[in-house]
């Protein structure tokens, strides 16, 4: 039933580790992950498609109000579908990357994707990862984790997952990581912020086998406390 089917919210910086984490731990606890990043960046596809830009807040707004979103469990983590288009590796690029802080920095893109995001969640036994979720989105949640690592950790992460296919430089993407940082941290609506009852998992000198063992250890816990 319900009761043995909680709400657990992974939050932190970039490139901690959140969606592998969450992934797994939903996998080994028989429960749905939400990537809501994944839901941020397709809304700043769609935006940059549209040519509309951060500063055009009304257009930004209609355009989100416009969008379908769905996320789907696939064999290589969560397919992503605007309005039934599959962008799953659309939304992975750089240059949406370098542009997502942005657009999650709007009002009205943050209340429609948290209201989404809430509508998931209604069925119990999810994992959402992201940046607001138990402080913000679903502070109701069961387990909260804040993950994450330093900068440098972060940002080799990072380089190792890109290598080839695209050219950048380890110190260029540990600007970027701590540009990213500052712009989350920083939004006046809902930012990045570890929440007051979140559990605080620094990743730095872990690796991500440990950190799901972690996670799962914690969820087991809270379940017979139940
Ligand atoms: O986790 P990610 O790198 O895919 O997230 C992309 C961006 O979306 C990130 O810069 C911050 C933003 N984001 C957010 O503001 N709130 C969330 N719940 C998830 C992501």
């Amino acid at each position: 039933g319900d009761n043995d089917r909680m709400i657990i919210a992974i939050d932190g910086p970039a490139g901690a580790g959140k969606s592998s984490v969450a992934r797994k731990v939903a996998e080994q606890l028989g429960y749905v992950y939400i990537d809501t990043g994944s839901m941020y960046r397709a809304v700043t596809l769609m935006a940059q498609r549209a040519r509309v830009t951060v500063e055009q807040t009304a257009k930004l707004a209609d355009l989100v109000k416009s969008l379908e979103i769905e996320l789907e469990p696939g064999e290589q983590g969560q397919s992503v579908f605007v309005n039934g288009e599959d962008v799953t590796a659309l939304i992975r690029t750089r240059e949406v990357t370098l542009q997502v802080s942005h657009i999650a920095a709007n009002e009205t893109v943050r209340e429609v994707l948290g209201i989404m995001q809430r509508k998931l969640a209604e069925r119990k036994g999810v994992v959402m990862d992201g940046r607001d979720i138990g402080s913000h989105v679903l502070p109701q949640a069961e387990l909260k984790i804040f993950l994450t690592a330093s900068v440098k950790e972060r940002a080799l992460r990072r380089y190792r997952e890109i290598v080839d296919s695209q050219s950048i430089t380890l110190a260029q993407l540990e600007t970027e990581i701590a540009e990213r940082d500052r712009l989350d941290e920083q939004r006046d609506i809902s930012p990045l912020i570890c929440a007051p009852d979140a559990i605080v998992l620094d990743s730095t000198a872990m690796t991500i086998d440990e950190v799901i063992h972690a996670i799962v250890k914690l969820s087991r816990t809270k379940l017979a406390e139940a």
